[in-house]
């Protein structure tokens, strides 16, 4: 793909956010992949709570029953007196699953998404009036730089959602080793998608009413509504696919046509059959997770799954 760049290129280098450095990088060179972090404004996180609902998306509705029936061994696990930070929170809804078995001094949302969290803190608070809710706005893919902790409390992470699929084995051990830092003396409550019938995760990313292409097409349609970009969404197919090599569920955007797309005053050519990566999601064996959270310096303790073996709820000591 070549890059006309007509505006020339540093009048808004200045100005650049991150989402517009990286898809301007993503359009112009090889691997072509941007961070699914990308998706989740306001309507893409909407987009995503509707896919949690779909028939074919399995994580979201096993993880739930896993937490609900086993609150009570969770608690037991994670022990009293903890401070609750959970990464990722979204729409706070699995934590409201645990807070009555896990009565923590304190809940610590982290998220990148400022508005869907306030929104959902409030939520939270109107149910749960004993509850210390405080927000922490901010990117924990980057870092992990909480508020120091209340005197006599333990700090137990939360990390629900098989999130960490989301990280190359790289990206999720160097995350799991500052979790097992911030951690210390209390643990990381974590939520892990496993291997199963490749059919079964190609249903999870292939829905039938579309939810999932919409969510990936939202990428596009962002960068229309925030960077003024013209991606015309009708040129793109929503692509997903079981890589077995990786071990992880691949989701890229490619292009129906040969096609120009203007980018904050640059032109990209895209040919057809262009693909941007738009997404990674790993699948983990219990083994697995346990053996890249021992490197991290955890010590892997109690698991639950459910009865198709379909998702994973590790308890992880950090000494
Ligand atoms: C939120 C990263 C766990 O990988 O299944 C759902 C995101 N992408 N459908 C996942 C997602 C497409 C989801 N995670």
């Amino acid at each position: 793909m070549r890059n006309l760049d007509l505006a020339g290129g540093g009048i808004t280098e200045r100005a650049e956010t991150g989402f517009l450095r990286d898809l301007r990088l993503a359009l112009s060179k090889p691997p072509h992949a941007i961070s699914p972090k990308y998706f989740y404004d306001a309507c893409g996180s909407r987009l995503f709570d509707q896919i949690c609902d779909l028939p074919e998306y399995y994580p979201t509705r096993t993880e739930w029953g896993i937490l609900s029936d086993r609150a009570a061994e969770i608690a037991a696990a994670t022990g009293p007196n903890i401070e609750l930070i959970e990464f990722g929170a979204g729409s706070l809804s699995k934590v409201r699953l645990l807070l009555n078995e896990l009565r923590p001094r304190r809940y610590l949302p982290f998220d990148i998404s400022t508005e869907h969290l306030h929104r959902a803190a409030q939520g939270l608070k109107a149910e749960f009036p004993w509850l210390n809710v405080e927000p922490v706005a901010g990117d924990y893919t980057t870092s992990v730089d909480l508020p120091p902790a209340q005197s006599g409390a333990r700090r137990v992470g939360f990390f629900p959602g098989s999130t960490i699929g989301n990280f190359s084995p790289r990206e999720a051990l160097d995350f799991l080793r500052r979790a097992a830092q911030e951690l210390r003396g209390g643990g990381l409550l974590i939520g892990a998608d496993l291997l199963k019938d490749p059919a079964v995760l190609h249903a999870a990313y292939n829905d039938s009413k579309g939810v999932t292409a919409e969510f990936n097409k939202n990428l596009l349609a962002r960068a229309n509504r925030e960077l003024g970009a013209d991606f015309d969404l009708s040129q793109w197919w929503h692509s997903a696919f079981f890589n077995p090599a990786l071990s992880r569920i691949e989701m890229h955007l490619i292009s129906r046509s040969d096609q120009r797309v203007n980018l904050a005053g640059t032109t990209f050519e895209v040919a057809e059959g262009f693909s941007l990566h738009t997404e990674n999601s790993y699948k983990y064996s219990i083994e697995g997770l346990q053996a890249l959270a021992a490197l991290a310096g955890f010590q892997p303790d109690k698991v639950w799954t459910d009865e198709r073996n379909f998702f994973s709820v590790h308890w992880l000591v950090a000494p």
